[in-house]
């Protein structure tokens, strides 16, 4: 197998409380220093609560945001933040709200012409070409051309925003909630749209959701985030099942229905820490029912489990807990 994506101490930290003359108030770590590997054809899911720096990864990975620290690197190439372009035809973003992600005053032709434009400098008569490709094997009717984002539904204009991420020729894309606008019918169209192109195009998808039935559904393994850092990464069809994290085994207890979103349980210390003032050991202790001592102390590291699973815990869970 060939790494597509590989991911080494990537991190984020914004300064945050900035005044126009003087320091910043202090520093919020959205990602903490992650290492990650995305196989060629395979999708790697990655859920976790909101605030929990998913959006941030993702801006990261397509250089739409500076990493703070880390490297990224495609098919063993490391990318350079100073160069776009080459973000561009490498990794694509296909955003969670379809329409107000497509430019309202262009239509959809000059959307679709600007990475072929930019990224590739293909002529007039290779852009149409490509374009009426993508669009037909995105089931999209070629006289949609002309018209203007805000004519469509929102499926269709999820359509339109994968055909946009497709026209460029990157083989890898990062779907950022890509469903989680759309009606649960209209998902699951979405969703067969995505695994058809992935097999006939030759993709590798990083799906990012807080919808865990989706997640599982779609991914081939999955990587749990809390509080900015993978807590357990594991197969799809045993992460849920098995989970080796108490936060894992919290989001599969809360019984996973296509289309609801992930909430934690009511009641105290349900909330994320305070970015602004983390805990010195493992992020999750407030909430957790097996917190010792040690765990207060120092973050855990990712270890591995079992074959393929790993997880940060110091007292990961056996499979009969
Ligand atoms: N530009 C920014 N400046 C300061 N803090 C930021 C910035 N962008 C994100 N953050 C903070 O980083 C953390 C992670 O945010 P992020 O948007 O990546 O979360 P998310 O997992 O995508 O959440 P959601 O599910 O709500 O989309 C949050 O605490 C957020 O407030
Ligand atoms: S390290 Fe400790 S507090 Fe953190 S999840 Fe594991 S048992 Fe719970
Ligand atoms: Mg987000």
């Amino acid at each position: 197998m060939t790494t597509a994506l590989k991911l080494t101490d990537l991190s984020k930290t914004f300064p945050v409380g900035k005044r126009l003359f003087g320091p910043a108030k202090g520093m919020v770590r959205a990602v903490q220093p992650l290492s990650l590997s995305v196989e060629e054809g395979e999708t790697l899911g990655i859920v976790g609560e909101s605030g929990c720096g998913k959006s941030t990864l993702a801006r990261m990975l397509v250089g739409l945001l500076p990493p703070s620290t880390g490297t990224i690197e495609i098919n063993g190439a490391p990318l350079d933040a100073a160069d776009p372009a080459l973000f561009g035809r490498k990794i694509q973003y296909v955003f969670q709200d379809p329409i107000s992600s497509l430019n309202p005053r262009k239509t959809i032709r000059q959307i679709m012409e600007a990475p072929l434009k930019h990224l590739h400098g293909m002529s007039a008569a290779e852009r149409d070409a490509r374009i009426r490709e993508i669009f037909a094997a995105v089931n999209l009717r070629e006289e949609f051309l002309d018209r203007y984002p805000h004519e469509f539904s929102g499926g269709q204009a999820q359509r339109i925003g994968i055909a946009r991420a497709l026209a460029a020729d990157a083989r890898i894309l990062i779907l950022d909630e890509p469903v989680s606008a759309l009606d649960v019918s209209v998902q699951a169209q979405v969703l067969n749209l995505l695994a058809d192109l992935k097999q006939k195009f030759g993709l590798t998808y990083l799906f990012i959701s807080h919808d865990l039935a989706v997640v599982e559904a779609v991914s081939d393994r999955v990587a749990v985030l809390y509080f900015g850092a993978v807590v357990e990464v594991g197969p799809a069809e045993q992460i849920f099942a098995q989970p080796k994290h108490p936060y894992t085994k919290l989001l599969a207890d809360s019984a996973p229905v296509v289309g609801r979103a992930l909430v934690a349980p009511e009641g105290r210390e349900t909330e994320l820490p305070d970015p602004l003032n983390p805990p010195p050991g493992c992020a999750f202790s407030a909430r957790c029912p097996y917190a010792s001592a040690e765990c207060r102390q120092a973050p855990p590291p990712l270890e591995q489990q079992s074959d393929g699973v790993w997880a940060a815990c110091y007292h990961p869970l056996s499979e009969t807990a």
